[in-house]
């Protein structure tokens, strides 16, 4: 991105029921206590392209791997426009729960190249951190199906899941920081404190 950033853009990734929201949530109110400006979003955001794909999730099948991709992408061409450069510009942390890094991993695992999902999301903010979230698939599924009560859709079974997190492990990039989510919640809420806090020191 061309454009001064005085921000910072912190991203949570990695496959479903890894506690990202519930991390981010955490994160949140640690910098807001301590008196940072946060600005907390998602993807796929509220907006029109990602209203469309909340309808996928039930009936995935409706539309082609390249028609999916380019709703992703139209989302995020939305969200960078009227949220994400503007909060960077003005100063504001922003922790978003999924970005690009889901495009590449997911869309990579329905049989599109991942390395050109990386590059058709060149318009988008490259992020100052990466908290990329890991734990075995099932304990994911299971802290979906009971803790938050939900059944699995499109975007949520198993073997795909598995196939989602060969290409998270697979994708290499330097604002990427890897996160044992096996572990409690407390005990990862202080790896992201650790890692968050470096960054803060340089916007001082
Ligand atoms: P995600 O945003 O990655 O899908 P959530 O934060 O929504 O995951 O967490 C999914 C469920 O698992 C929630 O019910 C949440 O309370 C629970 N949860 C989150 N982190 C942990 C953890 N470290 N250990 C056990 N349960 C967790
Ligand atoms: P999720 O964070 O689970 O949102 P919700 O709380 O609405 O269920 O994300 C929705 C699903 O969309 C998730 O299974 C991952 C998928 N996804 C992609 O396939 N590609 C993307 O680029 C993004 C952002 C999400």
């Amino acid at each position: 991105m061309s454009e001064k950033r005085t921000g910072l853009l912190i991203v949570f990734e990695g496959t479903d029921g890894t506690g990202k929201s519930t991390q981010l949530q955490l994160l949140a109110q640690a910098l807001r206590d301590k008196g940072w400006p946060v600005l907390i979003t998602y993807e796929p955001t509220d907006g029109v392209y990602g209203k469309q794909i909340r309808e996928l999730y039930a009936h995935r099948d409706t539309v082609s791997r390249e028609e999916e991709l380019n709703l992703f992408l139209a989302d995020r061409r939305e969200h960078v426009e009227q949220l994400l450069t503007p909060a960077l510009k003005s100063g504001k942390i922003v922790l978003c729960d999924r970005y690009y890094l889901s495009t590449v991993a997911y869309q990579g695992a329905a049989g599109l190249d991942p390395e050109i999902i990386l590059a058709r999301n060149g318009f988008a903010p490259v992020p100052d951190l990466a908290l990329l979230f890991h734990a075995p698939i099932h304990t994911g599924v299971k802290r979906i199906t009971q803790g938050r009560g939900e059944e699995l859709n499109d975007f949520e079974k198993e073997d795909y899941l598995q196939q989602v997190a060969t290409m998270f492990a697979q994708i290499n990039l330097p604002f990427i920081r890897r996160i044992d989510a096996a572990r409690s919640i407390e005990a990862i809420h202080c790896d992201v404190l650790n890692l968050v806090q470096p960054l803060l020191e340089k916007l001082q």
